[in-house]
């Protein structure tokens, strides 16, 4: 969840690494810093780093310090996971005498005992954090190697966990203007210019300078030059990664004048449902480009595994494709499943949802999965994670880049994607037919979805009031039953996420079961209703924290509906099938704790402690 960077060539260094943390920093931000090769002086390394983001921290440094005159250096910025986010922990790391410089991604699972033993050799460490112990290691094998390629493959041979790291040596020591660097379950990309190239954890970082690159394999690693780039495994044989031409364009990365990515993001929900179903869906047929899936015959339990909001995608598609498959599915969260030691096999189907597609709890239930031959499928937005290579199957979500921490375009094109494989397998099986009506009927609306999102966006003035009014409490709660549970759950997360407004989602039949407790005089309850065999219900519901004092906003597809007239408020969501309305719902409640917190003044794209992409367990 840190990014790094890496660039030599004939630009300004300084410039090229600043200008790529810059485009990575929702990938942690706590700090940043650089090293850069200072080829005109006696420093050799020229070491900045600083607590605090890009702007406050390592911007101000580099106007301070000289940085002109650099060809070659990496930068990182980190979110912190060992030692506090301080100035003394931020990356690079060096070694003692500064003859090295080290960025990393990742975690180091035995640095301690690393440390211990390298502590015993004399190495001095000066930082609290696990990385460090690749910096002494690095040193150790320089001295034998005398060749930064080498120490970097015997000091890997060391490591356990999860990296992705990048090293330059002092212009002083070295023979040569290059970079080193390695991967072990952390993204590394490599970005080919010409008399210059590119390292980075993110493609975005290098996007403005080229499009070509290259993803490492695990247990690759990559030595660049201004003018070769050689990937090598440990034990020094050379291996070939094909170029990729990166299709995403540096300005769809911006935030086009939006004040937020988020809001950006929520408004590119029509266009990147469109996107998600391009090529995918036409004249009520699907097709899924040469995609192999497992005979489904043969499966008897459907998992989907993900985490955060991802998760919700998976607990929202599960009854759905229980339904339309005839075979029980149910939603795990990656955290959780691998150690609950589920019964996986070869008829067991399991689906990772993940925007990133390296989130690390749902990447080891993926191994775990790899492991017990389970048939695999992954649902993600980046082409070339992790776990796109890994599984059996891929479907991309399409949606572009989403840089805002919060989810809002991925989880909905994740609900689309989902909605679409579930119509599209459950039409294929001999026992899915009785239900190849509701199939059709699905497949029929989609084309029709992105329009009816368009006007949904186009008049927010009700969820603009709801906010105002819950923006001024610091508790509230979400209810629904069935498919509007799935969407309070997602919704009170954004909301708490971003506005830091404390919420609960809860079935709304089960509030009477201990949290009605919590109900009093003005309290904000958002109740969702769109689903016509629970509305009865939902309206008793209503009535029930409306008799305690709550303040009821109903967001539901029927204005004038039971539940409608219950509350005290009502946001209007476009009446389409039942079985799609999270697609809409999710939309409203996006912009509901988007304006709540614009209310508050929250740092909207990048809430406190929170991170994009958790790529720690
Ligand atoms: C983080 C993000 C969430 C996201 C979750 C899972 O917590 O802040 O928005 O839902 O990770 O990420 P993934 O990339 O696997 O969907």
């Amino acid at each position: 969840m840190c990014g790094l960077v890496g660039y030599v060539g004939w630009r300004d260094a300084a410039e090229v690494l600043l200008a790529g943390l810059r485009r990575l920093e929702y990938r942690g931000y706590d700090s940043a810093g650089v090293a850069l090769a200072d080829e005109e002086s006696e420093i050799g390394l020229r070491v900045l780093k600083k607590a605090g983001n890009i702007d406050d921290g390592l911007e101000k440094l580099l106007k301070n310090g000289s940085s002109n005159g650099s060809h070659l250096g990496i930068g990182h910025t980190r979110w912190a996971t060992h030692g506090e986010p301080n100035d003394r922990n931020a990356h690079p790391h060096t070694d003692c005498p500064d003859e090295l410089a080290l960025v990393h991604n990742g975690i180091i699972e035995n640095h301690q005992s690393l440390r211990k033993w390298l502590s015993g050799l004399g190495h001095e460490f000066t930082s609290d954090v696990d990385t460090e112990v690749i910096c002494h290691l690095m040193e150790h094998y320089l001295q034998d190697e005398g060749d930064l390629s080498q120490a970097l493959a015997r000091s890997c041979e060391h490591l356990e966990g999860a990296y992705a790291v990048a090293v330059v040596q002092s212009p002083l020591g070295a023979n040569e203007r290059e970079i080193v660097a390695a991967r072990k379950d952390s993204l590394l990309v490599v970005g080919l210019g010409d008399d210059e190239n590119f390292l980075a954890s993110d493609v975005p970082a290098i996007l403005p300078y080229t499009r070509r690159v290259m993803y490492l394999e695990n247990g690759d690693f990559v030595r660049l030059t201004a003018d070769d780039v050689t990937v090598f495994r440990s034990d020094g044989r050379r291996v070939d990664r094909p170029v990729t031409e990166v299709q995403w364009d540096p300005v769809q990365a911006q935030r086009d004048g939006y004040p937020h990515f988020m809001l950006k993001e929520i408004e590119e929900q029509p266009a990147a449902w469109e996107s998600a179903l391009r090529g995918r869906l036409s004249g009520g047929e699907v097709d899924l480009q040469g995609l192999q899936f497992p005979a489904l015959e043969d499966i008897e339990h459907i998992y989907f595994v993900a985490c955060g909001t991802s998760y919700h995608a998976g607990m929202a598609a599960a009854p759905l494709w229980e339904r339309l498959l005839q075979i029980p599915a149910s939603a795990e969260i990656g955290s959780e499943f691998r150690y609950r030691q589920p019964l996986l096999g070869e008829d067991t189907l399991v689906v990772f949802i993940s925007q990133s597609g390296e989130t690390a709890d749902t990447l080891a239930s993926l191994d775990l999965a790899i492991e017990e031959n389970c048939p695999t499928i992954c649902v993600t937005n980046v082409v070339g994670s992790s776990m796109a290579r890994r599984a059996d199957n891929v479907i991309y979500t399409q949606a572009g880049p989403e840089i805002s921490v919060a989810s809002t375009k991925t989880y909905t094109t994740q609900l689309l994607i989902l909605f679409l494989l579930a119509c599209h397998l459950g039409r294929q099986l001999p026992h899915g037919q009785q239900h190849s009506e509701t199939c059709d009927r699905l497949l029929a609306a989609m084309p029709s979805l992105s329009d009816l999102e368009r006007q949904l966006l186009n008049d927010t003035t009700e969820i603009g009031s709801a906010a105002e009014r819950i923006a001024d409490w610091e508790d509230s709660f979400f209810i629904g039953r069935g498919l509007d549970y799935v969407s309070a759950l997602e919704g009170q997360l954004k909301l708490k996420e971003i506005s830091y407004i404390h919420a609960e989602a809860y079935p709304a039949g089960e509030l009477k079961h201990g949290t009605m407790a919590l109900i009093e005089e003005g309290v904000p309850v958002v109740a969702i209703s769109t689903q016509p065999q629970l509305r009865d219900k939902m309206a008793s519901n209503v009535e029930e924290v409306r008799a305690r004092g709550a303040w009821v906003v109903a967001v539901t597809d029927q204005p004038e509906g039971e539940v409608a007239r219950r509350s005290d408020a009502v946001i209007p969501v476009p009446d389409s099938e039942p079985e799609l309305s999270p697609l809409f719902v999710g939309t409203a409640l996006q912009v509901l704790a988007y304006r709540a917190a614009v209310l508050r003044d929250c740092p909207i794209d990048k809430p406190r402690n929170l991170a994009k992409s958790v790529t720690v367990e």
